[in-house]
């Protein structure tokens, strides 16, 4: 029954049975007042409801007992639930541990479990587990792809249910952190920190704060200047130093429990420290002493690179720049500053080797970053599951120390020790009706919350999980769904850009092909293609990107012969009659590819119309509409690739194929 309009994603409680035998909840030790266990409360009611027509009461008798009790020795924010015939205990040592694991109670019901069966222990494997939303105070949403913001318009701000039911969906994943607003702070954003705004700001605080959700802001580095009337920006004038703590002050008091201040500077045109001969360091941590008083933390991007560098000068090389600008001031970073690291050196292309930055850095809070919404990834257009993607970033190995080592360990805090650590996903949501375009995508919704809360889980896991709570249907609907979604990756990496090399974008758009698209300069691709090779040489006699990683990354890429293939063109030059391990010419591995990347967007379309019967017919149109879009773009991309490198290598397809 809709009777709001926009869907209840994973959240839906399709009915299981109509086994409606009420459920007592008993409190011990935790108040059923406290605002987070009443939103347990709520949830667990709204839940039982769904699943069996069944309500909460106070009366004994032939009822259920849910009993939700305090155990100081499970993990911050963690849980066990535990079923028998009689109900199910829940023990949390805090009421964020409540909620997560009413919500576990939950979707083991929704997966069939029956009561006596639950049983799960759990833990957060990420203090910091983190959206960010790129809304714009217009309305708009930078690299959205499902309709405006559901925050923002016409530079106000407005809070309803669909907000509530927004904390509901981010609670339900363990997420504990938002931030609402841009990294690209302009117009009323700057705003956000005065007292045009604050009440508001307050109200959407309480609505998180109801979820266990921290609300944090984007703000203008440039702020002392546009709010203050200042001269200058520079993060070692005192006024600027002065003007900073009163604001913080103030910030702090109007809204109490505010997490801390998201900043991207210095980078695509944002003001920053680099404007007065200043360090990265010494803007963040100007403000880390600002907010410190108060239990705020600064959360720092590392996305830092100059844009409008030419790329006929071989040896700049923007890859490079992160390491190159944070890596220095390793240990000088004061300790509520956390740095946001992109997963790879780049932007969140299909396929990039994972940032040298995570590791690189060993005295620093770091904070891995990762993008849901599908900027390269095909617009929640195109199917692309991103988990096993994710999957492989936190499994990298970096070397950076003996043991824990992985980009997992270091952004957990296993790593160093530290408290201050986690991971944050450019989020995929919009006012659309199924608040992420594509109703497929919110499968990177749910997945990246769960990933965050629970790095172990394996990406399969997650697919068949969201596909069970989201769908109602059979187990053979529910294989082909979770196969499709753990496909898809592969598939949108075959037709786009080969071995690494990335880009081939429209520039800026950043959907569908072009081969040769560069942003910011007439001049350059990032593919570097002539008529003997394609890829950039990043190796110690190219531009020495190879060498920020520790040993044995290192040498692996700076050798073609051991670089990882998959990786190729992102790490060297090569000849287009290089053989590949599979005996292949790199030339036909790029035709190859793209068939098959083109078949394979086939083949996903046509598994969708295989479900008509298994789906909602809304929901099945909407998919179904996307899936020939995909295809079209799937087409377009491999004619244009293949013909382009057919053009440039002048060697034809071994196997005769038409090349477009
Ligand atoms: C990409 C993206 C921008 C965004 C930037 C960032 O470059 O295209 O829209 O602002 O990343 O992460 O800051």
């Amino acid at each position: 029954m809709k009777t709001q309009n926009w869907s209840q994603m994973w959240l839906g409680y399709h009915q299981i049975s109509k086994d409606n035998k009420s459920w007592k909840v008993i409190c011990n030790d935790f108040s059923k007042e406290d605002r987070v266990v009443k939103s347990a409360i709520g949830e667990f009611a709204t839940g039982i409801k769904g699943y069996f027509d069944a309500d909460i009461t106070e009366n004994d008798g032939d009822v259920y007992v849910l009993e939700i009790a305090k155990d100081a020795s499970i993990a911050k924010e963690g849980y066990f639930v535990k079923g028998e015939k009689s109900g199910i205990t829940l023990k949390a040592s805090d009421e964020n541990g409540v909620i997560y694991g009413v919500f576990a109670i939950l979707r083991k019901l929704g997966a069939r479990v029956s009561v006596e069966d639950i049983c799960e222990e759990a833990a957060p494997s990420n203090p910091l587990r983190m959206m960010n939303h790129w809304d714009n105070m217009d309305g708009s949403i930078e690299r959205g792809y499902s309709g405006e913001s559901f925050f923002f318009e016409n530079d106000e701000m407005y809070i309803n249910e669909r907000t509530v039911d927004y904390a509901r969906f981010m609670a339900s994943v363990g997420i504990n952190g938002i931030v609402i607003n841009n990294v690209n702070v302009k117009g009323a954003a700057t705003y956000l920190i005065t007292d045009r705004f604050f009440d508001k700001v307050k109200e959407l605080q309480d609505v998180f704060a109801d979820y266990g959700i921290k609300l944090y802001l984007s703000i203008n580095f440039a702020a002392p200047i546009e709010l203050g009337g200042l001269e200058v920006c520079d993060p070692l004038d005192e006024g600027v130093i002065a003007w900073w703590q009163a604001k913080s002050k103030e910030v702090f008091e109007k809204l109490p429990g505010f997490g801390g201040y998201l900043v991207k500077a210095d980078s695509e045109g944002r003001p920053g420290p680099f404007t007065y001969g200043r360090t990265q360091a010494d803007g963040a941590n100007m403000l880390a002493d600002a907010v410190a008083p108060y239990g705020g933390i600064i959360i720092w991007r590392c996305f830092v690179y100059n844009c409008t560098q030419d790329w006929r000068d071989y040896k700049t090389d923007r890859a490079r720049a992160g390491y190159d600008y944070f890596k220095d001031f390793d240990g000088e970073y004061h300790d509520n500053v956390i740095l946001q690291i992109k997963n790879g050196p780049m932007d969140f292309q299909i396929r990039e080797p994972i940032s040298p930055l995570l590791g690189g850095l060993t005295k620093t809070n770091q904070l891995l970053e990762v993008q849901i919404a599908q900027e390269y990834t095909g617009h929640q257009i195109d199917l692309c599951y991103l988990m096993p993607m994710f999957k492989e970033v936190l499994d990298f190995r970096t070397y950076c120390s003996e043991k824990n080592d992985t980009v997992a360990d270091i952004v957990s805090g296993r790593t160093m020790g530290n408290k201050l650590a986690g991971m944050a996903a450019v989020i995929n949501t919009g006012n659309d009706f199924n608040w992420t375009g594509n109703d497929l995508a919110a499968a990177n919704l749910y997945g990246f919350g769960r990933l965050a809360y629970n790095t172990e889980l394996g990406a399969d896991e997650i697919a068949r999980e969201w596909v069970a709570l989201t769908f109602d249907m059979d187990k053979a609907s529910e294989d082909k769904l979770v196969d499709m979604l753990m496909r898809s990756r592969d598939i949108y990496e075959k037709y786009t850009s080969p071995l690494g090399i990335g880009w081939m974008v429209t520039p800026h758009v950043h959907y569908g092909p072009s081969v040769d698209g560069y942003e910011y300069s007439r001049w350059g691709t990032y593919h570097r293609a002539d008529h003997k090779g394609i890829g950039v040489d990043r190796s110690d006699k190219g531009t020495g990107y190879a060498q920020q990683y520790y040993e044995p990354n290192a040498s692996a890429y700076n050798n073609p012969e051991k670089c990882p293939e998959e990786l190729l063109l992102f790490f060297h030059h090569i000849p287009y009659t290089w053989k590949l391990k599979s005996g292949q010419t790199l030339i036909q591995y790029i035709y190859d590819s793209h068939f098959e990347g083109e078949e394979g967007a086939e083949k996903l379309a046509a598994d969708w119309d295989s479900l008509k019967d298994a789906v909602d017919p809304e929901v099945f149109a909407r998919v179904a509409e996307r899936f020939e879009l995909q295809v079209a773009n799937a087409k377009e991309w491999r004619d244009q690739v293949n013909s382009y490198f057919y053009r440039k290598s002048d060697i034809a397809d071994e196997k005769g194929r038409k090349i477009y």
